[in-house]
């Protein structure tokens, strides 16, 4: 057996929920694996803020540096919409990443099962669907001085700064590429080269990385055109890199193309020890109703398995067990004819125990 040491910090809205269900099946796969676990849990988000009047306490910082991977549900809510800026929940979620150095963000779009009824797409065109949104996380306009808003000429000027740096463009295009490896071998540069600078300078980054990589085929696409593309056409993708903002919307465009947001996981990578959340928000209309879609979640811990302690068979097992309920069950979000419509409770548990028959 070997121990690790995992930070949950479930957030708010359905973030407590669907926290709850994915740690269940953590605790049930780990120990197949030789993997103790030592889980530990602190707030983050809004609920941090009250009670701390911070969104990400030092105290959660220092666990989270502290821990092997941060399990992290969701953040945000129309409560503290009206905060300043500065301690607003979302804050809290991007002051983790860039802290733990996490500047990669692997979000993976694929259809499970017969959930291809479920997209708003075509089942012609989404079928068999497989896409690896590879976002850059700690860079980017997210990040970038100068910010803020401020008098010009006697109004408001509001302002952001999209800037990357060549090593920045290089060790997420490098990412890009060894996932791409591991996949079809093709990879996507998504970029706005014909008009922003910072872009076209990823561009270039990105093709002098490719030399290193001379079997992947790469090519580069304008982010409008990608855009367009998933909704198309999202077959003739296999692993896409793009910048942070741009990855921030067109990994949402990727989910809904596999049925619904509550779907899909996501792993930040790069530094020394992980972070594993879904894709979607804090949902604050369905929280605390047990109506909220706890497979992303689920799918997110089958991440953190494969990608901070190289369990692959553990993800695997966990994507089985979850395509094997879904013949059966669905939450609301992916209900479908002729399927049983159970909460977020049942759903972890119907896992659990397709688990517990392996
Ligand atoms: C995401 C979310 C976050 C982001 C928010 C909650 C700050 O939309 O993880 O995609 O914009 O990165
Ligand atoms: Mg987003």
């Amino acid at each position: 057996m070997i121990t690790k040491k995992i930070l949950v910090t479930p957030g708010d809205g359905i973030g407590p929920e669907v926290t709850k269900q994915a740690i269940h099946v953590l605790k049930t796969v780990a120990p197949r694996f030789e993997l103790q676990l030592e889980l530990s849990e602190k707030p983050v988000g809004g609920v941090a803020y009250d009670l701390t009047g911070t969104p990400i306490p030092d105290e959660t910082l220092k666990a989270a540096k502290n821990s092997d991977a941060v399990l992290l549900g969701a953040v945000g809510g129309p409560k503290w919409e009206p905060l300043d800026f500065s301690v607003r929940p979302e804050r809290g979620l991007l002051k983790l990443r860039s802290e733990l150095e996490l500047y990669a963000n692997l979000r993976p779009a694929v259809i499970y099962g017969d959930l291809v009824n479920a997209s708003t797409l075509k089942p012609e065109i989404v079928d068999g669907a497989d896409l690896m949104v590879v976002r850059e996380l700690t860079g980017g306009i997210y990040f970038g001085e100068p910010r803020g808003v401020e008098v010009r000429n006697g109004e408001r000027v509001g302002f952001n700064t999209l800037v990357y740096s060549e090593s920045e463009i290089r060790r997420i295009s490098k990412v890009g590429f060894e996932i791409a490896m591991k996949r079809k071998k093709k990879l996507t540069s998504v970029d706005k080269a014909n008009v922003l600078e910072s872009t076209e300078l990823w561009r270039e980054i990105a093709t002098e990385v490719g030399k290193d990589f001379p079997e992947v085929e790469l090519s580069h696409m304008y982010a409008d055109n990608a855009a367009m593309q998933i909704i198309r056409n999202p077959k003739q993708f296999d692993t896409m890199v793009t910048t942070n903002m741009f990855g921030d919307i067109l990994s949402d465009a990727a989910a809904m193309m596999t049925g619904s947001l509550g779907m899909l996981p996501s792993a930040s990578i790069g530094g020394k020890n992980g972070m594993y959340e879904p894709v979607h928000g804090s949902a604050p209309d369905i929280s605390g109703l047990d109506k909220a879609n706890p497979l992303a979640m689920i799918l997110s811990v089958g991440m953190m398995l494969r990608y901070s302690f190289d369990l692959t068979e553990a993800d695997e097992m966990i994507q089985q067990a979850v395509v094997k309920t879904l013949e059966t069950y669905r939450t609301d979000d992916i209900m479908a004819e002729g399927k049983t419509l159970i909460g977020c409770q049942e759903m972890g548990e119907r896992v659990l125990q397709i688990l517990e028959q392996k």
